[in-house]
């Protein structure tokens, strides 16, 4: 071809809206899985602190939306917190309801400080929330928050809302009554306690919580006695953790390691070999997007 017509030729391409193949400006498969979500880590500390802040100027009508959610810090991202989930610091203060909605989007979320009278409205289920608990909300389940105690409840929320949004399969329905009134208590699957769920012992142990209950997020709890060292190997599966009690390291291949204390949240994503130390005994919160992934056929190791 006549090199006088290709720019011309290529700009025709451009208005039919076709892309040359064979000069494409990056490629669109490669032999290994490059992530572009970076290892980040957010403190519950800074968290809090930002939030008490938050709660004199955000009111209470916007209590649900009254979070920080934890940002990966990559060019272009303004939202998730790895390529699937999204993470979210969390307080409801005292005496205030957040209203209740539901959504296609998957969520569960981490009690970290909340004193007894904080709970989670779940399709009419009272379900009350104490520290280290887990509680779920499939997708479509209505749910709403109160806090009738004296101190203001923090937690971490997990939502699917990235993989949504890409498939763009979201639904959101805010709660035409506001706060869905309460039309059962007693136990419920979506709670989940996590040192019930690990029973006694001190030995090392993981515990996959919540199985088939949510179908793109996996849930697991990992007791560590001080030393103990949980290897990863290279996956496709990406991981946030959490601390629920003692103190834990995450140590990556590149040689860094970073220290999580109580409520600190740290995501690896794919590809990421990478090692869980215990500082001192500790229990760990995994959450992963593995079902998601293993529903499709794309969990791979190295
Ligand atoms: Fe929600």
């Amino acid at each position: 071809m006549n090199q006088d017509i290709r720019a011309p030729y290529y700009g025709e391409l451009g208005r039919l809206s076709f892309s040359p193949g064979w000069a494409r400006p990056e490629p669109a498969m490669w032999p290994a899985p490059r992530p572009k979500f970076k290892p980040a880590v957010w403190r519950f500390a800074a968290a809090r602190a930002a939030l008490d802040q938050a709660g004199e100027f955000v009111p209470v009508e916007q209590a649900e939306r009254r979070n920080l959610i934890m940002v990966n810090p990559i060019e272009g991202n303004v939202y998730a917190s790895s390529r699937n989930i999204v993470a979210a610091y969390q307080m409801v203060k005292a005496g205030e309801k957040a209203r209740s909605h539901r959504h296609t989007a998957a969520a569960l979320r981490l009690v970290v400080d909340a004193k007894p009278g904080t709970y989670t409205v779940v399709d009419g289920a009272r379900i009350d929330m104490a520290p280290g608990d887990v509680v779920l909300t499939p997708s479509w389940c209505w749910h709403g928050h109160a806090n009738e105690t004296d101190a203001t409840s923090y937690w971490i929320d997990f939502l699917d809302v990235p993989f949504v949004q890409h498939s763009e399969a979201m639904f959101f329905e805010p709660n035409p009554v506001g706060f869905e009134p309460i039309t059962s208590t007693g136990p419920s699957p979506y709670r989940i306690p996590a040192r019930e769920a690990l029973g006694s012992g001190r030995d090392a142990k993981t515990v996959e919580i919540a199985k088939d209950a949510l179908p793109t997020i996996g849930l697991s709890l990992m007791r560590l006695p001080s030393g103990a060292r949980h290897d990863v190997a290279k996956t496709t599966v990406n991981h946030l953790y959490s601390v629920i009690s003692g103190k834990a390291r995450v140590a990556l291949e590149s040689g860094t390691s970073e220290s999580l204390a109580v409520g600190d949240v740290m995501t690896v994503p794919c590809w990421h070999a990478h090692s869980l130390i215990a500082d001192d005994d500790a229990i760990v919160f995994r959450v992963t997007d593995e079902p998601l992934l293993a529903k499709v056929g794309l969990v791979k190791s190295a």
